[in-house]
């Protein structure tokens, strides 16, 4: 099953390659309950921070977690990414009992609230 999910990421990162366009683009790293876009970014490409600041975002674009469905920490040692196994929202480790969908709610509700200071006031979340 392991194997299959990284062929998938390969076969995904192929087609990328093939569409992706000369826009901007930053891959920032992180817990998306607490994570800064912008200070991080202002270091790297300051020009992207502060249209990002004076225009802020449109919308999200996201795939996220299943609760209780999948390690996702596996993949992530496979790309080299750090593990950080106890910051997952909906994480696999956490149990499958009554608590788990509430802990996931309270996760996802954790995110959107961070994600909304970077988001205009009329915004679309995908
Ligand atoms: C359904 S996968 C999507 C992965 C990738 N975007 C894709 O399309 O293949 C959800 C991802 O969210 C990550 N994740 C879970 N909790 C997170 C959190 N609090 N902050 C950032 N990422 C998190 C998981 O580790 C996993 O990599």
């Amino acid at each position: 099953m392991v194997e299959n999910s990284f062929k998938r990421y390969n076969q995904k990162i192929k087609e990328f390659e093939k569409l992706k366009t000369e826009t901007y683009q930053y891959c920032l790293s992180g817990d998306t309950r607490t994570i800064d876009i912008v200070l991080p970014l202002s270091k790297k490409q300051k020009y992207f921070a502060d249209i990002l600041n004076r225009q802020k975002n449109s919308g999200i674009f996201s795939s996220p977690p299943y609760v209780d469905l999948i390690d996702y920490h596996e993949q992530h040692a496979y790309f080299g990414f750090e593990r950080k196994d106890e910051l997952e929202t909906g994480s696999l480790l956490k149990g499958q009992g009554r608590e788990a969908p509430k802990s996931y709610a309270e996760g996802i509700s954790d995110i959107l609230n961070n994600c909304k200071k970077y988001l205009k006031e009329s915004y679309n979340v995908f």
